[in-house]
């Protein structure tokens, strides 16, 4: 992890989605470097409640307010970004509900690809230059090889991926008229405190309403790489620090490991309702826009300088142990 570090001048940087699983912890790493930060969130998938922390730091405000609704905010960011020449933009705002977003294409289009469009158009009133964006492995779609940056062709199989990946397009193209520099980090699955959706939650929320059975979605045999939390920010960070090209664009993932969704549901039984049947609704994908088995090349990372600790089970096994209701495991079981 890096350690909290002084900073010659205090740099002020906007964050969307704030309130997020991602963007609390990524608020706090940035406090606790000595930055001023300004948390956007609609509290639409956020909660207050993750910035408790952040809320203690005098260098911390908080805006709820819908990214795209940006210009009945334009003059409070004005007044409240007064650095801008040092100031940065980390747009973690989107809808990050997989499936909510393929029964409505509207959910993806707006909070997804808009989100990233007006936050493009505030950065451009308010004079900021620079932007790190959280994209994601659903970019790529399905691919039997080893992802990386330079993969393609890039289908995307979900409206979520197709909205990312074209927003990955309106930076890049900003990139010719005001943006100075941008960071994309394309993010495998997330996990640890403060989650708000995702495969651990849903089989956690699935046992506290029933523990006796767990339904787990598909066959149980995809297979996808899983990062902690804490590593993920930790490798945001040294990105941004390290990479200096106009466009940087980076694979965060775990190394050369992934993880199998029946193994997650048996660790999330043991520590939550041991006397659980896990029951597979069947079928090799979870659910429509599911892309069930990937892996990730981190290789450009690694010759950035930063590699992960944990394996893809351990970051699971980690956020489990996070995640699980305390004594849980000890209450379920039958005597
Ligand atoms: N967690 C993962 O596994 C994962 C994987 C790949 C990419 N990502 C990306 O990382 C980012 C953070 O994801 P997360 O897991 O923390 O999700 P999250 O839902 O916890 O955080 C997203 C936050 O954005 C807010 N938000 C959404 N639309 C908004 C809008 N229009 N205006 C203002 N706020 C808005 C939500 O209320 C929420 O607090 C997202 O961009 C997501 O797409 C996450």
């Amino acid at each position: 992890m890096h350690s909290p570090r002084l900073i010659a001048q205090q740099t002020t940087c906007l964050v969307t989605g704030a309130a997020g699983f991602v963007g609390s912890h990524l608020t706090d790493r940035l406090l606790a470097q000595g930055q001023r930060v300004i948390g956007l969130d609609n509290l639409r998938l956020g909660k207050r409640s993750h910035l408790c922390q952040a809320f203690q730091s005098p260098d911390f405000i908080f805006l709820e307010a819908d990214v795209n609704d940006y210009p009945a905010n334009l003059a409070r960011l004005r007044e409240l970004v007064s650095a801008p020449a040092n100031g940065m933009v980390w747009h973690l705002a989107a809808n990050s509900d997989i499936r909510a977003g393929s029964e409505d294409p509207e959910v993806d289009l707006r909070h997804t690809f808009l989100s990233t469009f007006n936050v493009l158009k505030l950065m451009r009133e308010l004079g900021l230059r620079r932007l790190a964006f959280s994209s994601s492995s659903a970019i790529y779609g399905p691919h039997e090889d080893l992802l990386s940056e330079d993969s393609g062709p890039l289908h995307p199989a979900s409206n979520y991926g197709a909205m990312k990946l074209a927003s990955e397009g309106v930076i890049s193209a900003a990139l010719e008229t005001f943006l100075e520099r941008a960071w994309i980090f394309r993010f495998p699955n997330v996990v640890g405190s403060r989650a708000t959706h995702g495969v651990i939650y849903d089989f956690l929320a699935k046992l506290a309403v029933n523990p006796a059975e767990l339904e787990a979605l598909g066959d149980g045999r995809q297979q996808k790489p899983y990062l902690h939390v804490d590593e993920l920010v930790d490798a945001m960070l040294f990105i941004q620090e390290q990479a200096a090209e106009p466009l940087n664009c980076y694979n965060i993932g775990p190394e050369d490991s992934a993880t199998t969704v029946q193994y997650i549901a048996e660790a999330v039984a043991r520590a939550a309702a041991p006397q659980a049947v896990i029951r597979y609704t069947g079928g090799v994908k979870g659910w429509p826009g599911d892309v069930p088995r990937f892996s990730y090349s981190i290789g450009k990372l690694r010759r950035l300088g930063w590699s992960p600790k944990l394996t893809s089970d351990q970051a699971v096994d980690l956020a489990i142990r996070e995640l699980a209701p305390a004594g849980a495991s000890q209450s379920n079981v039958v005597e």
